[in-house]
């Protein structure tokens, strides 16, 4: 392609993140109580985060959302070749989930792909054992997770290299709380502390008795 059409593909990558990335923190902005109009019921529904979802997980077996039934979920969207910051925010959630200590034990993390082609049941096995022995690992096929990112207002993209045939893949690095209902409690911002993320779950935890 010429460099002109580059540009122009270039430019509405950049003005269709710009405009994910608003709707996230706006997102997050209403979840957590901060921002005007948090509570406005309107803006809350429609800005829906989670639902039902149907992918595999690191043992080859169809997982859907009503097998963590009764948990909490810790979700974590991203890839296993991710350079670092995917890496960072799994670690974060393990000491996390360590931190709480026996109610961690009611919080299963979860890993989930944003990059199905590379990111095989093998490789995922391999990934989340590195990081926590209950973590799960979930991929699936490009539609399963394109749907699940959907509903948690995932943005993701892959980033060609001519150089190389390995890319990056750009991606929302959100970790999403989930009741045990499936409902979204709370997410937590790239560079949370692991000992914030723990005593912001503690209180919800807790809350719920
Ligand atoms: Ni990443």
């Amino acid at each position: 392609m010429n460099r002109q059409m580059a540009l122009v593909i270039a430019a509405i990558t950049v003005v269709i993140a710009v405009a994910l990335t608003v709707f996230a923190w706006r997102a997050y902005e209403i979840a957590t109580g901060r921002g005007e109009g948090s509570g406005s019921p309107r803006l809350a529904a429609a800005v829906k985060v989670g639902g039902p979802f149907e992918l595999i997980d690191q043992t080859g077996r169809t997982v859907t959302e009503q097998d963590f039934k009764g948990t909490y979920m810790l979700i974590y969207f991203g890839y296993t070749f991710c350079p670092d910051v995917c890496p960072t925010e799994l670690q974060d959630i393990a000491v996390a989930v360590d931190a709480l200590g026996e109610a961690g034990e009611r919080v299963t993390p979860i890993f989930i792909t944003v990059d199905p082609a590379r990111d095989t049941v093998e490789m995922i096995a391999d990934y989340v054992a590195a990081f926590h022995p209950r973590m799960v690992g979930l991929t699936g096929d490009e539609e399963s997770i394109k749907k699940v990112a959907k509903a948690y207002r995932v943005y993701y993209a892959k980033v060609d290299d001519e150089a190389s045939s390995d890319y990056l893949v750009d991606h929302t690095s959100f970790i999403y709380l989930m009741g045990p209902d499936g409902e979204f409690e709370t997410l937590f911002r790239y560079n949370t502390s692991p000992e914030d993320m723990a005593e912001s779950i503690r209180e919800i935890l807790n809350d719920r008795g």
